[in-house]
């Protein structure tokens, strides 16, 4: 059985606009398997390859993935390191892909603060891949929720304060357009495997109404399978956004 076999069970025309994903869970998995975290972090790479994969089969527009995050730099240098070194590979062997299949990469975060020839590769491949259309992957990097929140207000604060924005005009949406996803919609479906049930400071704006989707199996081990049971999952919530539901 493979995946294509979940499809039948997809309503085509209701599918998540958007999908974001706390890749965790690889630290576990190369424990389990008696090897080194990095091994999991390299497997990750490879769900991620597949994740891709269906979202554009699928023609989801966004996908956005959880790939570093601002408290990750209290991990060990040799791990914060191999990570570095995964995310410049993983650049390199996908930049004919994204191209090919008309994939735009994004990043989301203070990318500047990363390792400067690593800030630069991201940059070299988000301009190759600028004029793509059929679908984004952003890929959140140095991300960190109330960082994002703190730049954007204080991004806000200078506008009024050169008086380009009176105080009562900055609505919601003033603030979605200072956020890194600015122009996006907000995630439809927000999955975080391997048994954590937090947001760990992930989309914390833009998660508002998002729905949630966990599973204990660990990011390594999550297939293009696992990723359509979220959707189908997804599909059978009755989203109301605060509203009442149609009488059943
Ligand atoms: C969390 O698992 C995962 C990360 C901090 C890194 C995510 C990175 C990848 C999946 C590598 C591929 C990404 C790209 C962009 C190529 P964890 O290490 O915290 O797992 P644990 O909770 O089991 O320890």
């Amino acid at each position: 059985m493979t995946y294509h076999s979940y499809f039948s069970q997809m309503d085509m025309q209701r599918l998540p606009r958007h999908i974001a994903v706390i890749m965790d869970g690889n630290g576990r998995w190369s424990q389990k398997r008696g090897m080194i975290r990095g091994m999991g972090h390299k497997a990750g790479a490879e769900s991620l390859r597949a994740a891709t994969e269906l979202c554009r089969e699928l023609n989801i527009e966004v996908l956005t993935v959880y790939a570093f995050s601002t408290e990750n730099w209290k991990r060990p240098a040799a791990e914060i390191e191999l990570l570095f070194k995964l995310f410049s590979q993983y650049l390199d062997s996908e930049i004919k892909t994204l191209l090919d299949n008309d994939i735009q990469l994004v990043a989301s975060g203070d990318i500047s603060a990363l390792p400067e020839a690593l800030h630069k590769h991201l940059q070299q491949v988000m301009d190759k891949t600028a004029h793509c259309r059929s679908m984004k992957l952003n890929l959140a990097l140095n991300y960190g929720g109330r960082q994002e929140l703190t730049r954007a207000m204080q991004n806000i604060a200078v506008k009024v304060q050169k008086g380009e924005l009176q105080p009562q005009d900055i609505s919601m949406d003033t603030i979605s357009s200072e956020l890194y996803t600015a122009g996006m919609p907000d995630p439809d479906l927000l999955i975080r495997p391997s048994g954590e049930l937090r947001l760990s400071n992930f989309l914390l704006w833009q998660c508002a109404y998002s729905e949630f989707y966990f599973d204990d199996v660990m990011w390594p081990d999550f297939g293009k399978e696992d990723l359509c049971r979220a959707i189908i999952a997804y599909q059978q919530r009755d989203r109301r956004f605060g509203a009442v539901g149609e009488a059943k």
